[in-house]
């Protein structure tokens, strides 16, 4: 039995689906401290920074692996890093600590480019590089990437981890992060054809599509375990490109959209953050790929989001 923490966020509201999916429609408890939307089945209150719940959980639903997403996200975090440090870094150590003792099979991890600094390089960074990030998230991200290997190397325990990129998705709108401009471009143009961007025009970041990011774990999770030679993180991107890029490949599908950029504190963020990153250590040790171009995920985001706000495709050209 899976147990999916953070599961009502972005990324959990699809993973949890996607799960069932391909594992079975009983094979995994969804949890976070946040109602779910629509109507989940399956679903338990579980707060990470509690110890006690965590093990309670384990040992009442028989689980045996963890999909460890609850966190607190980078623009969140700086909010309030107090909160980050609590989620994000003993919340992690309570899962890896609660998976050691009751001898789990798998931990499932996913890191960030958070992870990154203004002293890692800005193209095309591999795996193992240097991580001096400025944020507490990214801080609180890299402890729990050595967590995880220290777990591993220590206690063997299953821990596999890779570094997402910003991910772009229409079913839970992201309101944490730092990329989340990506997702929220798309209500505004299909809405009002006007957005106001808080990162710069030139501001290049790594991203990719949720449904990659979904099988990527899934890839990582099934992969032979002497396949995985790095413990802490693997880098995963589809592509990177500009807020003025990104509005350029929409504004060719939606006539009239108009964006201007107000740049804020997030920006800041991003501007520590690599440009593009290098996923060839996935690619080569268990086989990570992507289906969806840009081109190819904005036409589904369009779609999607029109859908969902009962716009016409006709009322966009
Ligand atoms: N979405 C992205 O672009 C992105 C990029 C890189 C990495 N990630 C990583 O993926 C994971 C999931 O991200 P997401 O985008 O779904 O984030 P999100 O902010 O949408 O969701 C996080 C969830 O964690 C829950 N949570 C917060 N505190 C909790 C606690 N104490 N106990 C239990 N649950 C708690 C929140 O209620 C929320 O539902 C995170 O570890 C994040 O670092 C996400």
């Amino acid at each position: 039995m899976i147990l999916v923490t953070g599961s009502s966020g972005q990324i959990g509201t699809e993973l949890v689906p996607y799960l069932r999916e391909k594992y079975g429609k009983d094979s995994v408890i969804s949890s976070d401290i946040m109602e779910p939307t629509g109507t989940q089945t399956g679903y338990i209150r579980l707060d990470v920074t509690d110890r006690d719940s965590l093990d309670r959980a384990i040992e009442k639903y028989g689980i045996t692996d963890i999909f460890h997403l609850a966190g607190i996200l980078s623009a969140k975090g700086e909010k309030d890093p107090d909160l980050a440090y609590r989620v994000n870094l003993n919340g992690t150590y309570n899962v890896l600590e609660a998976a050691r003792r009751h001898s789990l099979d798998k931990v499932i991890i996913p890191s960030t480019i958070g992870v990154f600094g203004p002293e890692t390089p800005k193209r095309n960074v591999p795996s193992i590089t240097v991580l001096r990030p400025r944020t507490m998230y990214g801080v609180t991200k890299v402890a729990a990437e050595l967590l995880g290997q220290y777990y591993y190397e220590k206690f063997r325990l299953d821990v596999r981890s890779l570094r997402y990129p910003g991910i772009i998705s229409y079913m839970a709108e992201p309101t944490a992060g730092t990329t989340d401009y990506a997702v929220e471009i798309f209500y505004y143009a299909v809405r009002m054809k006007k957005y106001t961007c808080y990162l710069q025009k030139n501001r290049r970041l790594p991203m990719m599509y949720m449904p990659d990011a979904l099988r990527a774990l899934t890839d990582l999770y099934e992969a032979d375990s002497n396949k995985i030679s790095l413990r802490n993180g693997y880098n995963v991107q589809a592509y990177s490109f500009t807020p003025e890029e990104l509005y350029g490949k929409i504004a060719e599908r939606i006539n009239g959209f108009q964006i201007e950029y107000k740049p804020d504190y997030r920006d800041g963020i991003a501007a520590t953050w690599p440009e593009s990153i290098d996923s060839s250590d996935a690619i080569k040790e268990w086989g990570f790929r992507y289906d969806y171009d840009l081109d190819r995920t904005v036409d589904d985001m369009i779609d999607h989001i029109s859908e969902k706000l009962g716009v016409s495709r006709k009322h966009l050209v």
